[in-house]
């Protein structure tokens, strides 16, 4: 499958109950802060487990582009030569971040205190994304940009010559944003202060760390404040990436929806800022354990295990915990239209500026495929049917965005007529094994003529 060819409609059809073991791929965040960080630091990074999906291999690339020696030694393995803070060379080229937010937002801040000039893009969909939340945090330090309107890709990030830290309360719960910031502190002399009123997914603080630089964390009434002293000189690390959560969610989900399934997922980072979705799913009565707990490269991670859930009910999901399930909405809405009663997800409205926006992306398709669905802009309600109780039926519109043709291909595994997507081929982003593992669990996928 690939993200960037032709398109590729699929469809799902209701089959046998879906069994056995879904090995998911590595944890997309952890595999860009790992090639990041590993081109920051002095000497060699080694990496297994990373995510070879595209977005990923996108930001391998733009590594390249700005100097460093990255090498692929297969199997998810991975060997990074980087050229220290603030060693970056100026790429020749433009960076084509492809379909990542995250891979454009974190090479950005990566660059912005170097004295170098880059120009990013990537495809129609992060064409249309906002980048003025990290641009506009990123002026602080000194850098300047020059996009298109709005704060469009294609974009020049014109690196500061002499940066100076900043306080930064972030705006929006994001931790690209947060990241972003953190990147550009790096190559800033003093200590740049990144302050969250949400707790966001930590990866960048914990991974920092890990790499041998001074990072603090402290809870405040004001928020979590985050300090990095800038300019360390970052350690080479060995890094094993887990599986990624947002991954698992979606044969975890199948799991729960198809009838008789019983399916196991191993080791599965489970970071409380990414663990969300499990609770709000055994909140719905999800047949849904946590096996075999332990610590992995830092990371909490356990086996999933998942069985068919007949008698899931629908629940208000508290809006404080939306930053720590924000990708996984979207197969949330899904699994809700299997439940009984109403499902109520609100202050979700950062759905709107992911791949696509997924608030609008998720209601069209459910209703296309007979679910009652409600919304308004950071709300999403679902009515939901009952086990076995979608219609289904229809083609559903996958807008560039890997995780909505996932969700809709999930619904049609389960839904009394086949779902189909307009275009599997994003899939390749974040999860390209999805097409043979779900088969392999005893998913019927077809792919069909466009
Ligand atoms: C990510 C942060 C989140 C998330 C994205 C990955 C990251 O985005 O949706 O898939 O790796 O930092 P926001 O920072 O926009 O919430």
């Amino acid at each position: 499958m690939s993200g960037h060819g032709d398109p590729i409609p699929m469809t799902a059809h209701r089959g046998g109950p879906l069994t056995g073991v879904a090995e998911v791929p590595g944890d997309k965040s952890i595999s860009h802060r790992a090639l990041l960080l590993g081109a920051m630091a002095v000497g060699e990074t080694r990496i297994t487990g990373l995510l070879e999906g595209q977005d990923v291999l996108d930001t391998a690339k733009a590594m390249r582009a700005f100097g460093a020696d990255v090498a692929h030694l297969g199997h998810g393995e991975w060997v990074v030569n980087g050229v220290g803070v603030g060693g970056f060379a100026e790429p020749e080229d433009v960076i084509d971040c492809g379909n990542s937010g995250t891979g454009a937002r974190l090479i950005m801040g990566t660059m912005a205190t170097s004295p170098i000039s880059a120009t990013f893009t990537g495809d129609a969909s992060l064409r249309g994304r906002p980048m003025g939340r990290i641009t506009d945090p990123l002026a602080l330090f000194g850098t300047r940009s020059y996009g298109r309107k709005g704060g469009r890709l294609p974009m020049t990030i014109v690196g500061a010559e002499n940066p100076v830290p900043v306080r930064y309360v972030v705006p929006v719960p994001s931790a690209q944003v947060k990241s972003a910031v953190m990147l550009a502190g790096l190559n800033t002399p003093g200590e740049t202060v990144v302050i969250e009123k949400e707790a966001t997914r930590d990866h960048t603080e914990r991974m920092l760390a890990g790499f041998g630089a001074k990072v603090s964390v402290e809870n405040s009434p004001e928020g979590r404040i985050i300090t990095l002293t800038g300019q360390p000189e970052l350690k080479p690390q060995t890094i094993v990436v887990p599986r990624d959560p947002s991954s698992a969610a979606f044969p975890v989900c199948a799991a729960l929806i198809v009838e008789g399934s019983d399916v196991l997922v191993p080791g599965i980072g489970l970071n409380p800022t990414r663990a969300g979705l499990f609770t709000t799913l055994q909140e719905m009565g999800a047949d849904l354990t946590f096996e075999n707990l332990r610590e992995e490269g830092g990371e909490p991670v356990a086996d999933l295990h998942a069985r068919f859930s007949d008698n899931m009910k629908g629940i208000e999901v508290p809006p404080e915990r939306a930053p720590s399930m924000i990708d996984e909405y979207p197969i949330l809405s899904v699994v809700a239209a299997f439940a009984t009663g109403k499902t109520v997800m609100r202050g979700v409205k950062e759905l709107r500026v992911k791949e696509s926006d997924r608030i609008d992306a998720m209601a069209r398709g459910l209703e296309a495929c007979g679910v009652t669905v409600e919304e308004d802009q950071d709300t999403l309600i679902v009515h939901g049917l009952g086990a076995g109780g979608m219609p289904g039926g229809a083609t559903t519109q996958a807008r560039l965005d890997h995780r909505i043709a996932m969700s809709f291909l999930c619904a049609g595994m389960a839904a009394q007529q086949p779902v189909s997507v307009d275009d599997a081929g994003p899939i390749a982003t974040s999860f390209p094994i999805f097409e043979p593992l779900m088969e392999r669990l005893g998913a019927r996928l077809v792919r069909t003529p466009a």
